[in-house]
């Protein structure tokens, strides 16, 4: 069993790199920098919607969890500058085509953050359920038109 295995398992990083995993080798890793923001910021917003989606909401580490959200929402936005569309990024060249409308989507996610944090701080789920989903409507709307 082993020794079938063990050569399959060797074989999977080879296979990924093959795939076109691109490294980012700029100076300072915007496009690594942003997409690490973009998954902390998912370590923290998924385990709320796990509470929620399960009936199982615990206001203590539902409230850890938005507080965390809300500390690090703004961390991507920074690392977008120009000259920054380059695998492997999964941005669309819309970022820099239509500035205003990327601008304007991350105010509606920054305050729909806020939002979610002053529900969770109300440890109310009646209040937390619909703030969640108005961040997750954030995310979405904002990935349609500028996420590959
Ligand atoms: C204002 C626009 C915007 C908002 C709001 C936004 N994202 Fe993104 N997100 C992007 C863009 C653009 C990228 C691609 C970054 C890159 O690869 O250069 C991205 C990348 C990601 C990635 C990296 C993995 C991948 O698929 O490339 C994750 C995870 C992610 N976003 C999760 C979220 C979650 C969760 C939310 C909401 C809680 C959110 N994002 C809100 C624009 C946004």
């Amino acid at each position: 069993m082993l020794r079938k295995t063990a050569p399959l398992l060797l074989l999977v990083p080879l296979l990924l790199a093959a795939c076109g995993e691109v490294e980012d080798t700029r100076p300072g890793k915007p496009v690594a920098t942003r997409q690490q923001d973009f998954k902390a910021i998912l370590r923290s917003f998924e385990p709320m919607g796990v509470q929620l989606r399960e009936k199982r909401y615990t206001p203590d580490t539902f409230l850890k969890l938005a507080r965390e959200l809300d500390r690090i929402k703004a961390a991507p936005w920074s690392h977008f500058g120009p000259d920054t569309h380059y695998p492997p990024t999964r941005a669309t060249a819309k970022v820099w085509q239509e500035p205003e409308r990327f601008a304007a989507d991350q105010e509606t996610f920054l305050a729909a953050v806020s939002q979610l944090r002053a529900a969770a701080e109300s440890r109310e789920e009646a209040r937390v359920g619909p703030a969640y989903q108005a961040v997750q409507d954030s995310c979405r709307s904002c990935h349609k038109r500028f996420k590959k």
